[in-house]
This record gives structure tokens, sequence and C-alpha cells, in this order.
């Protein structure tokens, strides 16, 4: 049994600030669960400190070796944040780091000041520094935090953490979960491979690695109990790897995307698909005759399956039946969009290997209108910069880190915008915007089932989407791709609100 390194010495101060961990349940080779810890009862106003630093952690599951890593206070992932919905944030953040950093609320709509972008809304907080971050928390849900300079090398090296904004009033649930997931690219000495930005992982699916964690233990066993209720929080903070979860056979309800309320539902398709950048908050319930192991798998890459946990069903059960208390989440404050005078924006991202059919499709289905592709076309021919290196992926017929273009587009105060996103690549992109939570309308023509709410939208090869939300939130705003690699190769820009 592998387990035995997962909770040796230098990880049981992590696995306790989420909650679990007990010397008895280590002898049995089980983690009780990653569950909410009693160090995190809320302290209303506090200053959080956050500190980036070296340190090294155990991420192998056969034990001894030890990574060189970059962490938030001394684990990963960085320590969890938990505020009241409503509370003032004030973060202290403090780089011990050799190279400039900074900290982004990835999903929280702060004000613009405070959104960590160096060369956009702030500047970098360099070596020996310290930055307050403040912001007030108005929407309740997952979030997390992580650098926005030299992401790809700063989030591969560990520097991630999770920000929970609780409801006033959540819904009854017996414990929750909070899972950070993420894989690591590792030398044969455990290192973390120190090739960023390879030109392959730039071009095709991003930084994948073979080890994939969660909250820093590789295929952690995790004891549950029968009918017991569980909120679990998903957040994906790997550089670019999509999951694809297998939750075997649980069936759980979706209740939250990217931190705001879903009609609760149990998804349709067999697999979750979930990408970088992205939240999902489940209500999980452990039939009360359940029994064994429910191994979670990720079925993204056919063949290449990864393991994710074992959840270990054991001891009395919590109760005869499965709970029928409600699900569903208290409505975050988002501004409804005005369909009707929106401002209409289209996003074309091209680039990528074996993209040129892809685009063909598009147009000969019309998918992409002749008139607008022409404007494309013709931006990227004033950039031919882009043939010979650098530029891999563009929008709208542009790459943005090598330019003075300026904004994608600029929307005045309180205008409402339905921006067309198409993916005429083919790869998966989850698209991000800063500062703003978005409607999906529809996907490839079809309006979504539950309008959900998103700060990041997947796009499948050739998939588009309309999204909608209100630009109330005033100043630059990062719209990437978050799958890092292809951030860092041109799948990036900003937009603009008055
Ligand atoms: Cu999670 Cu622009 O970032
Ligand atoms: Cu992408």
């Amino acid at each position: 049994m592998k387990t035995q390194s997962i909770l040796r010495p230098s990880r049981r101060g992590f696995l306790q600030t989420l909650g679990a961990g007990s010397a008895a349940a280590a002898a049995l080779g089980v983690i009780p669960g990653f569950g909410r810890g009693l160090a995190h009862a809320t302290n209303s106003n506090a200053t959080h400190h956050v500190a980036a630093a070296p340190t090294s952690v155990n991420l192998l599951p056969a034990g001894g070796m030890q990574t060189p890593v970059w962490a938030y206070n001394g684990t990963v992932p960085g320590g969890l944040l938990r505020v009241k919905q409503g509370e003032d944030v004030h973060v202290r953040f403090d780089n011990q780091l050799s190279e400039a950093s900074s900290i982004h609320w990835h999903g929280v709509r702060v004000p613009n000041a405070m959104d960590g972008v160096p060369g956009l809304t702030q500047k970098p907080v360099a070596p020996g520094e310290i930055f307050d971050y403040r912001f007030n928390a108005r929407d309740a849900g997952t979030y997390w935090y992580h650098p926005h300079i030299n992401s790809p090398t700063q989030l591969a090296r560990g520097l991630y953490g999770a920000l929970i904004v609780e409801e006033a009033e959540p819904v009854a649930v017996d414990r929750e979960f909070v899972w950070l997931i993420d894989d690591w690219r590792l030398g044969e000495t455990g290192e973390i491979d120190p090739t960023f930005n390879g030109g392959h992982d730039v071009g095709h699916a991003g930084r994948l690695g073979e080890l994939v964690t969660i909250n820093g233990v590789a295929n952690p066993a995790i004891a549950v109990r029968p009918g017991e209720r569980i909120r679990l929080r998903l957040i994906n903070t790997a550089n670019a790897r999509v999951f694809a979860i297998d939750f075997a056979g649980l069936a759980p309800h979706l209740v939250a995307l990217d931190g705001h309320p879903v009609t609760p539902h149990v998804p349709d398709t067999p697999v979750f698909l979930f990408a970088p950048g992205m939240r999902a908050d489940f209500i999980l319930d452990v039939p009360p005759d359940a029994s064994g192991d429910f191994a979670l798998i990720d079925r993204f890459f056919d063949g290449l399956e990864n393991p994710l946990a074992r959840l270990r069903v054991q001891g009395n059960p919590v109760r005869g039946d499965i709970a029928q208390t409600s699900m569903a989440l208290p409505a975050n404050p988002l501004p409804e969009p005005d369909l009707q005078n929106a401002r209409r924006e289209q996003l074309l991202y091209t680039g990528g290997m074996m993209g040129g059919g892809v685009l063909r499709h598009l147009v000969e289905t019309g998918k992409i209108e002749a008139g607008f592709l022409g404007e494309v076309r013709s931006m990227a021919q004033s950039m031919m910069g882009m043939m010979t290196g650098g530029g891999v992926w563009m929008v709208n017929g542009r790459d943005p880190e090598r330019d003075e273009l300026g904004p994608l587009f600029s929307l005045g105060n309180g205008e409402s915008c339905v921006v067309t996103v198409t993916n005429a690549t083919a790869w998966y992109h989850p698209i991000h915007l800063h500062g703003h939570a978005f409607r999906v309308l529809s996907r490839d023509g079809q309006p979504t089932r539950y309008q959900e709410w998103q700060d990041t939208v997947l796009l499948a090869p050739a998939e588009q989407a309309e999204i909608a939300f209100v630009a109330d939130n005033p100043g630059d705003w990062m719209l990437h791709c978050h799958i890092l690699e292809h951030k860092f190769g041109g799948m990036s820009g900003f937009i603009r609100t008055a």
C-alpha cells in the first residue's frame, strides 16, 4: 500500500489545513477527507498573509524524493483562504521568490487595480517586496489565486491556492472537500522539468505532466461514510490538462460552475470535462448501502487514463436514505445582460498545429462570415512576423503578445455585450475573462440548457459559443486562453471597460 507516503510528516501540515489527517487514519493508509479545516474558522476582516517562496515537497507516491517547488505559505496548494460573502478581504502578499510575481484572484470581480496583472493593472511585485490586495468578496463561490507573470513557470512550479467565499446560508452537507487538481512534469530525480514554454507544448496541447495530484497527493484514498452528503469543490490548477472526470457511477449533482450557482443537475455526459482555470461544485451522495472503493478517473486521452482519487467507504452510515434537503445555492448579485440592446463582438481563435482544415470547415459551414474573415486575414497579413516564430496562436488575426494594438474591444460603463467566440483550431481552449462573469448563451447555435454563468468557457475544436455580460467593472481586463502555453503563444489580449 503506497498511501503510507501520503502522510509523511512534511505533508501533514498541509493536510491539516484542509481538515484531513489523523494518526489512526494514516495507519489505515486512508486520508479521512480533504475537508474543511477548523483552523480556517472565518476570522472576519482579518489580514491574510500570503508569502511566495521556494520550498520542497514529496509528490511522488513511492516517497523519498523531494521535489523543489515554489509555494504559497510553504505548501502546495497554498493556504486555503476562506471568507464570508460580503467580507472585505485584505491579503498582504510577500514575494520571497528570486523573480517578480503577483497574485491574480481568478474569477473574483475585484477592482481593476487589485486584479494582479503586471503590465496591465499593477507593477510587478519585485523580489523582497510586498503588495496589499484589498477587495470585497461580493460573490459566494469557489475561486482560486495564482501569479499572473511568467505564469507557465510559476504555476507549474506550484504557486496556486484556493479562495472560498461562503454563502450566508450554505446548503446543508455533512462535509466539504476542496480539491485542487494539477499535473506535474517531473525529471527522473523528482525535480520539476525546467523546460518551460517549449515549442511543442505551445503549438499543441500545452505542458502536460504525467503525475496527477489532488492537493499535492497522487491518487489519494479518502475515507467517506455510507449515506454521507459531500460538497466537492473542484479547481483545475494545471497549466494545460483538461480532465474528463469519470465519477465511478456516483452521479454527483453539479450545483455551481466557476463559483456561480447553476440549477442542480447530474451532467448527462459520461465524463465531466474540466479545463484549466475552471471550478465546479458538486453535491455527492455516497449511497447508503455502498461499500469498498469508488475510483475516480480522468479519461480525457484514450489509453492514457489517470487515477484521480479513491473514495473509500468506511464506518457507520450517516443516514439510511439519500439526503433530501435542497441543493440549490442562492444566486450571486450578477448584472443581467440586456440581450436586445447588447453590443456584438467576435473573437476568432486560429493557429496551432493542424488548424487549417478546421478554419476551412467553419467558413464552409457559414459559422465564420466572409467579411469578418477578410478583416482577420488582412490583420494577419500585416503581421507577417507571425510566420517566423513567436505567435503560434492568434486572436482576430493578431498576436497580442507582440504588438501594441491596445484592447480587443472597448465597452461603455454598464454596456451589455454578446461575444461570439469561435475556436477555429484543432485544440481545446478554455477562454477566461477577468473581472466579470458571463452567461454562456449558446454552443454551436443551440441555446445552452442552463444558461450558466462562467468566467472560463471551454471550447472544443471547431466549437463556437456565445457569451454575454455587462461591462460594469471599469478597467482593462485580460481575456485569454487558460492553457498557459497557449496564452504565451498568443491566445491573449484584453478588453477595456469605461
Ligand atoms: Cu486564472 Cu488570467 O487567469
Ligand atoms: Cu488554448
